[in-house]
């Protein structure tokens, strides 16, 4: 927890809240608010700044080792069969490590880009690859991405899912999406109670995706659906954790 206050409270992350004005004064809401701050986007800006670039991935690992023990309590069968994972945008590998201590059977690839890969810490049964994931996806039997798809627009998330689906088998490969799936209608009826929770937590969500990101946002289910089937993957499946997010699992048409 200690290592996400440090990221979310660093002058770096205020700034953007401060600048929020700039989603308003700009017509065509062209500027993200992080931008308007720094003058590029959180990646540009981490690639360039060592110190918080170690900052953000530190605050991530936080994140990803409470949610990945979730996961690997609540539904392990996810990962029956599954002899090689990339995690897409993994960070400093910190999912994968986790994995495979869980299931010594899988053999991961970390990828992400070139600045984080290159200072990611050795771990066993685990490569660290660079590069970019709109160009290309390291091939395995499952991709996996958590917190990643939230930070992009629509067509954004396509042209990565596009890359994901060819990376893996099309008879039997699959993807695995971490992510939160806020409230509209149909996830009242999904929900029941826990939906109140999660429509404010999704507001707060949204809210950071607003500051931080260039175009990123919260999805409802009926928005993953979309992004999905426009991507290729003609059948999914969505199993609710212990969790702000959710793990949803697409099949390639
Ligand atoms: C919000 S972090 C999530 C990290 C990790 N999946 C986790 O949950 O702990 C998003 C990650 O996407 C990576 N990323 C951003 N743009 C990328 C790109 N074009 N190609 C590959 N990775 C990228 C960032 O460097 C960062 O590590």
């Amino acid at each position: 927890m200690a290592a996400l206050l440090l990221f979310e409270s660093s002058p770096v992350m205020l700034a953007s809240w401060h600048n929020l004005s700039a989603r308003i004064s700009l017509k065509d809401n062209s500027m993200s608010s992080f931008e308007a701050a720094h003058g590029k986007d959180v990646w540009k800006y981490a690639e360039a700044d060592p110190k918080h670039s170690n900052l953000l991935n530190n605050a991530m690992a936080c994140d990803a080792r409470i949610v990945v023990s979730t996961i690997i309590d609540g539904c392990p069968e996810i990962f029956e069969g599954v002899n090689t994972i990339v995690d897409v945008g993994g960070g400093d590998g910190t999912t994968l490590r986790l994995l495979v201590e869980a299931f010594p059977w899988i053999n991961g690839i970390n990828f992400d880009l070139p600045h984080v890969a290159s200072v990611a810490p050795h771990a066993i049964c685990v490569v660290h690859v660079g590069g970019d994931m709109f160009n290309y996806v390291p091939k395995a039997d499952a991709a996996f991405l958590m917190w990643v798809l939230h930070d992009w627009s629509d067509e954004e998330c396509i042209q990565i899912l596009t890359k994901c689906r060819e990376a893996i088998p099309q008879d039997n490969g699959k993807v695995i999406i971490v992510e939160a799936i806020i409230g509209g209608k149909e996830e009242s009826i999904i929900r029941g109670s826990n939906n109140e929770k999660l429509k404010d937590v999704g507001l707060m969500l949204d809210m950071v995706m607003m500051a931080h990101t260039s175009n990123g946002k919260e999805r409802t289910s009926k928005e993953w659906a979309y992004v999905l089937n426009e991507a290729g993957f003609g059948r999914h499946t969505i199993s609710h954790i212990n969790a702000v997010q959710s793990v949803i699992q697409a099949y390639p048409s």
